[in-house]
């Protein structure tokens, strides 16, 4: 697709219509000349609930196997709001497929995904945004223009608090998944696994063959405005320490954990506990703190904060843009460059979690990773483990579509 004129009808599918995936097909749907034409997903009682809600109800078309979605060459872009295990898989065939790409944070469920993805984007030339939302508000854009002019002098460290309470969630047993879902494709490229509860809707987060835990589903926003307000990419080391300290239940992925990526010339700090929601740095449970040599600011859920250590009052303000409405601009100039948050930028953010995961399971490591190699340098003497977790094993019938 080339550039459209502004009063032609982009048509946008929705796969995953879960938690966010309704939250997608509501706000795409209320951008102006977007219609969101089709939906899918493998609970049928999801799907039709999202599909009554739209301005288009009755004619919204709805599947169960994005296959068919890829299919329909009226579809010009697709949003991925899945479980992280079938983020990529998704993407790379809906690339492959000519479609301009909406994907989920994290944009892969291991670095190798990561990595094909920003391939793949190049190599089929289309829109691939990514779902940290932050880089399409012009707050942010404030925010780190400040951080480049020295509004809190020279910034050695940036921050990112995650500290809010999430419940344990026991322990369930073996049961039938529920009546009408595929739940064999739910699994998709994961191994084969009885269906249990909480193996399911959203508390697949806590399970390594289908989410990253907390780093990479609330770490990684902030841990992405960390990276941007610094201007850093890769990092020369990962330095894990992580363990389950509070959790007793079904949870494989840790409720505490600290990374540190040290870069040459600053370092970001990951801070995650899970079992608090007293705030930290002004009552955040959630933020990014950049410390200067002059001063800090904090961007959390309360706004972006700076304080001066000479007092001199400052103020970042500026709005919370839509991240979806971004993409569709973009969609339809046919421009990737004029994305905000582009896959270039979300895999970087998402190696990073991924690297602190794998450090953190594999005995809380120093971690070294060549980006341009694609391999893991150091851990501890751990390396071929290390670079066993950059990918995964993918279940028969569901390879990824593309190799690079
Ligand atoms: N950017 C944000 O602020 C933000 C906020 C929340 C969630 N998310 C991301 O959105 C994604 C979904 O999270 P959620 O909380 O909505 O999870 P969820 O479990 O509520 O929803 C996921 C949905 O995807 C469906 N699904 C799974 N595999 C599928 C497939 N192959 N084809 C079609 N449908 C499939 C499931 O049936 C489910 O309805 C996650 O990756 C999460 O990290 C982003």
């Amino acid at each position: 697709m080339g550039q459209r004129s502004a009063n032609e009808t982009i048509r946008h599918a929705v796969i995953g219509t879960g938690g966010m995936g309704s939250n997608h097909a509501g706000s795409f749907a209320a951008i102006p000349n977007c219609e969101v034409a089709a939906l899918c997903d493998l609970d049928p009682t999801r799907l039709s609930g999202v599909a009554a809600k739209l301005p288009n109800k009755g004619r919204v078309k709805t599947y169960d196997d994005y296959r068919r979605v890829l299919d329909d060459k009226s579809i010009d872009s697709v949003s991925i709001a899945t479980c992280d295990h079938w983020h990529t898989p998704i993407a790379l065939a809906a690339l492959m497929a000519g479609k301009h790409v909406y994907v989920e944070k994290p944009c892969a469920h291991n670095v190798h995904e990561a990595n094909l993805l920003v391939k793949a984007a190049a190599q089929y030339k289309k829109c691939v945004q990514h779902g940290t939302q932050r880089r399409s508000w012009s707050l942010h854009k404030a925010l780190v223009k400040a951080l480049r002019e020295g509004v809190i002098g020279k910034v050695y460290t940036a921050k990112v608090i995650n500290n809010q309470l999430r419940e344990p969630i026991g322990r369930k047993p073996v049961s039938a998944p529920p009546a009408g879902v595929n739940y064999d494709r739910w699994l998709g490229p994961a191994p084969k696994h009885d269906f249990t509860e909480n193996r399911w809707h959203y508390n697949w987060h806590w399970f390594w063959d289908y989410g990253t835990g907390d780093l990479g589903n609330d770490g990684v926003h902030h841990l992405d405005v960390a990276r941007w307000g610094l201007g850093v990419g890769y990092p020369k080391a990962v330095i894990c320490s992580g363990a389950q300290y509070f959790y007793n239940d079904d949870h494989e992925t840790p409720d505490t954990q600290t990374v540190v990526y040290q870069y040459e010339s600053c370092q970001i700090l990951y801070e995650m506990r899970l079992w608090t929601n007293y705030g930290i740095e002004g009552g955040e449970e959630n933020a990014a703190v950049f410390y200067g040599t002059e001063g800090m600011i904090v961007d959390g859920a309360k706004g972006v904060t700076v304080m001066r250590i000479d007092k001199r009052p400052v103020t970042i303000t500026g709005g919370k843009e839509s991240n979806f409405a971004d993409f569709i601009a973009a969609v339809r100039v046919g421009d990737p460059s004029k994305l905000s948050a582009p896959i270039t930028e979300g895999a970087i953010s998402a190696v990073l979690c991924h690297l602190g995961n794998i450090g953190t399971r594999l005995g809380n490591q120093h971690l070294e990773y060549d980006p341009v190699a694609q391999k893991i340098t150091q851990c501890g003497g751990r390396e071929a483990e290390a670079n066993r977790l950059l990918t995964r094993t993918y279940r028969k019938g569901y390879e990824l579509p593309y190799k690079g």
